[in-house]
């Protein structure tokens, strides 16, 4: 990358280059001061090389002057090294100065620029454009953009049209809340942002477009967590005359060229797939890890075989009753360990407890050991595979924190017994969802996925009369337990359209409102058509295995949904504020 400044990046220089003029640029990592020579590490985005001045070199003064971070262009001749370091790809190889320019100071930075740094988040937020300066920020972002690179040919090669959809529109429900922006030539009215261009892509299927892409901004007023950001981006695709198969085998198609262009590995297509209901009932999540293999039995039917009051209440409760067979676990955990993911799981989920078994020496141990008879211990012991050292969990309660506690101890047991192969990514299709769910803060039953989701042909007309009951056309594709994507196979039928908007809930007057152009365009001759939507965000975290989508954004926002750099969200002045109609009420 010769540039009138550069003849080429430093990273890039080797031994077969010596005796080469090179004039190179970049920022001063490191500079040592060795019996009377001046070594400069200097850094670009391609890597590092040393550059070396002898107290008789003209330049020498000014080398001393220089400081971390400055920035410098460097004449010279590439010379080999008297002493090698092979832990540095350009490190057989130093360059003799010949002329030396600062062409920037830096201040003394607040953090240090390297891979491993203990700056506390706040200040790498603050400072973000040092943050991204160290090495390991800049590969993220290199392999963010070959990721991208490479879906945007996929699709391109495939007959897809990318098209940019509008960020100021009306609500598109996703289940978050919206960020709203006032309009000013349309005082006490307000744009939302989209949560995903759900509405738009569909559009353009009627549109005629038949095949779309776009990697698009979306935005949710919603908790921020290690992979959820109020912005963040989705390859979002729509597809039309297509069925859930043309969507699992085109989506699989480009995440195979993705995985093999960003990070050179080979993934196996078809990927597996789990019906919803056999996910929970084997994991307890409907994003399960299948790197490996530990699951879930259901025994609530063994209770009866016992009189053993917590779980008489369980079953009276309609709840269940789970466990998790742990190999080889009895010896490892204590029981102050056990305490503690009781602690835990009570905190986190409001599970009751958590009751335990040992198997050691043939014999069982444990918190709940007294309650039980030889039938219910030789009945469980078949049914779990009880063998030496084997530790069993069990808890018991309402079904979704029953599920949701063992799927985070199946997790923690995963990691812990060093059970997860790093190297590996496990992809999967989770099919057949429920149509809706039953959110306990709305207290009724929300759309499971959005409401443009298709039913299954066979619920089409019982939407209203037994909502609880259907199926949809709808399938999440997980990596390594994230949720990587969603999509369905869309409603193109405007009363099913109309009689989904009502199970969730909307009245008449609030389907006119919020979607009557929808229902309107679905008039006029609307293709069959289904898409999906995937995290961009989510997919390069888990390829970088970074621990948060933040270090895979370059300008995230932090837990309190603050850009620390900018100070964003910020205030404005009453001047703005009376051109929109606005009042703060304090
Ligand atoms: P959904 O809401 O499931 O579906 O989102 C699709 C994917 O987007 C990613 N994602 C997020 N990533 C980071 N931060 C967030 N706050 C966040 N929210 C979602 C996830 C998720 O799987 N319109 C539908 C798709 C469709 O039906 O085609 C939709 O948006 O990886």
């Amino acid at each position: 990358m010769k540039t009138q400044l550069r003849s080429q990046m430093n990273g890039t220089l080797r031994i077969e280059d010596l005796g080469k003029k090179v004039s190179l640029c970049g920022w001063c990592a490191k500079k040592r001061n060795l019996g009377g020579l001046i070594f400069i590490d200097l850094r670009d985005r391609s890597g590092i090389v040393q550059i070396v001045a002898r107290p008789e070199n003209k330049n020498y003064s000014l080398m001393e002057e220089v400081g971390n971070e400055y920035v410098l262009q460097v004449i010279g001749t590439v010379v080999e090294r008297e002493s090698k370091n092979s832990n540095l790809p350009t490190g057989d190889i130093e360059i003799d100065v010949e002329e030396l320019k600062i062409l920037s100071k830096a201040k003394q930075t607040p953090m240090i620029i390297a891979d491993k740094t203990d700056a506390l988040e706040d200040l790498r937020m603050k400072y973000r454009y040092l943050d991204l300066r160290r090495p390991i920020m800049q590969e993220n972002m290199f392999l963010r953009s070959k990721v991208v690179n490479s879906i945007r040919s996929f699709y391109n090669s495939e007959g897809f049209i990318e098209v940019e959809t509008p960020t100021f529109g009306k609500s598109t429900p996703e289940g978050a809340r919206d960020y709203l922006v006032p309009s000013r030539v349309n005082p006490g009215r307000f744009y939302a942002l989209p949560q995903s261009p759900q509405t738009y892509k569909q559009l353009l299927m009627i549109a005629g477009f038949d095949r779309y892409y776009q990697i698009a901004k979306c935005y949710r007023d919603e908790d921020a967590r290690a992979d959820r950001q109020m912005e963040f981006t989705q390859i979002d695709v729509e597809m039309s005359f297509v069925g859930e198969e043309d969507i699992y085998a085109t989506t699989e198609r480009m995440l195979k060229k993705m995985m093999k262009d960003s990070v050179g590995v080979d993934i196996e297509i078809p990927f597996k797939r789990l019906r919803f209901e056999d996910s929970m009932d084997l994991y307890g999540t409907d994003k399960p890890d299948l790197r490996f293999d530990l699951r879930l039995f259901n025994i609530t039917k063994l209770a009866k075989l016992i009189d053993f009051e917590i779980f008489n209440k369980t079953i009276e409760e309609k709840g269940i009753i789970k466990a998790l067979n742990v190999k080889n676990g009895a010896a490892k955990y204590s029981r102050k360990d056990l305490d503690n993911l009781a602690d835990k799981i009570k905190s986190t989920y409001r599970a009751p407890g958590l009751m335990w078994l040992k198997y050691q020496n043939g014999e069982f141990t444990g918190s709940i050991k007294k309650y039980l008879n030889d039938e219910y211990v030789s009945k469980l012991t078949k049914e779990l595979k009880i063998e030496e050292n084997d530790l069993i969990l069990i808890v018991s309660g309402k079904e979704n924190i029953v599920n949701q506690s063992l799927s985070y101890l199946r997790n923690f047991f995963g990691k812990d017994l060093g059970l997860i192969n790093e190297d590996e990514y496990a992809f999967l299709w989770i099919t057949d969802w429920p149509s809706f769910e039953y959110s306990e803060e709305e207290d009724r039953l929300v759309a499971a996925h959005h409401p443009f989701t298709s039913p299954k042909k066979e619920w089409e007309d019982k939407l209203l009369t037994e909502p609880e009951n259907c199926y949809s056309m709808c399938y999440d594709v997980v990596l390594n337990g994230y949720e990587l994507g969603s999509g369905s196979i869309r409603i193109f039928d405007e009363k099913i359209q109309s009689d989904m908007f009502q199970a969730i809930g909307l009245t008449e007057k609030e389907i006119e409102e919020k979607f009557g152009f929808f229902i309107e365009a679905l008039k006029y001759g609307t293709p069959p058509h289904g898409g999906i939507a995937l995290g961009i965000d989510r997919l390069v975290m888990i390829l970088t295995k970074s621990a948060s989508l933040r270090d895979v954004i370059a300008f995230p926002k932090t837990a309190s949904a603050t850009d620390l750099m900018s100070g964003a969200p910020g205030e404005v002045s009453q001047k703005q504020l009376d051109e929109l109609k606005i009042k703060i009420v304090k």
